[in-house]
């Protein structure tokens, strides 16, 4: 098992979900002034990526105790909303028991941590959430995370809960609703995206600077970090397509009760309010034109 790539004189950094869509860029955006330790659990992204299966409590001390990381940001968790409410012990695991393990082997080498949760915790009803806003999961996905949170606050002393919304960016292999759009719209085929759901979408790479500016600061507590915009699906898809100079006509709205391949249940409105961390951060929560524009140029590069 490599340790991570560890440089003298620089602080440690462990990534779990590196090869997920924010963990990589994370990692992308620490390596120059951090010794870095990317984990995953299937394929790898970085050379130096460490096979780590979050849910096995004694690979994890092994890991922590061998890399002795002064920072963590536990990004890993099974996001597939439908899969954890057909696999519900499966989502358990992942999701709860696995950021049990995280948060203790943290206070066990003395790390500090941020862990990124969900829009999902909430039940949709009110939207444009502020951290005061009780959580109400409507689907077991957003169950597995809010109690991911607990497990962080019961057995972490030092951490940080990062909640955001529909991240999206490029990647490698994994397809996001950002990556679906254009893919589908550039193959000339008609889409349907809900019109009555809505979120704050958030740029990956948005994201990933800060949860890493927060680690830098030792922020505590929780906060929402999202995109700063609430938007429909449709007319985020929209946007997507003007951006991108694909035809806008091949997005029909429809409702999310016609949604029939949804097997689990969708907050209606899960938007989060951003004021608290904005007050914290020199990074700033993108608008939705910012984050595809950057998107964009990242392609032409
Ligand atoms: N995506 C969204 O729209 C969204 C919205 C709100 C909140 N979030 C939260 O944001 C975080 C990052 O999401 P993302 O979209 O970047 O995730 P993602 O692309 O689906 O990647 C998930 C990562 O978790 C890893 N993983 C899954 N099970 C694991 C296990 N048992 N042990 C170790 N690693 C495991 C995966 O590893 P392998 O691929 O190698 O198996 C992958 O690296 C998650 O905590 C998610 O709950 C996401």
């Amino acid at each position: 098992m490599p340790a991570g790539k560890i440089l003298k004189n620089r602080k440690r950094l462990l990534v779990t979900g590196a090869s997920g869509l924010l963990g990589n860029k994370i990692i992308k955006l620490a390596e120059k002034d951090y010794s870095v330790a990317p984990t995953h659990r299937t394929k790898p992204l970085h050379s130096n990526s460490i096979e780590l299966d979050i849910t096995e409590a004694k690979d994890v001390r092994k890991v922590f105790h061998k890399f002795e990381p002064d920072k963590v940001i536990h990004t890993a968790s099974e996001t597939n909303v439908d899969m954890c409410e057909k696999e519900k012990d499966h989502a358990w695991k992942t999701n709860v028991d696995g950021s049990h393990n995280i948060a203790l082997a943290c206070s066990e080498v003395s790390a500090t941590l941020v862990y990124i949760s969900t829009d999902y915790v909430f039940d949709g009803r009110k939207g444009s959430y502020v951290e005061e806003d009780n959580p109400n999961p409507i689907n077991y996905y957003g169950v597995t995370k809010l109690e991911g949170e607990n497990q962080i606050i019961r057995n972490c002393r030092n951490y940080t809960i990062l909640r955001t919304s529909v991240i999206y960016g490029w990647h490698p292999w994994k397809q996001n609703f950002a990556t679906w759009v254009i893919e589908s719209l550039r193959q000339q085929k008609e889409i349907a995206v809900v019109e009555d759901h809505y979120n704050t979408p958030t740029l990956a790479d948005n994201l990933a600077q800060m949860a890493l500016e927060t680690s830098e600061k030792g922020l505590q507590g929780l906060y929402h970090a999202s995109g700063s915009e609430r938007v429909s699906r449709y007319t985020f898809a929209k946007q997507i397509a003007k951006t991108f100079n694909l035809d806008t006509s091949l997005i029909k709205p429809i409702k999310m009760h016609q949604l029939t391949a949804w097997i689990a249940e969708r907050p209606k409105d899960s938007s989060l309010k951003t004021e608290k961390i904005q007050k914290h951060l020199k990074t700033k929560p993108l608008k939705i034109t910012e984050g595809l524009n950057r998107m964009k140029r990242e392609a032409e590069q």
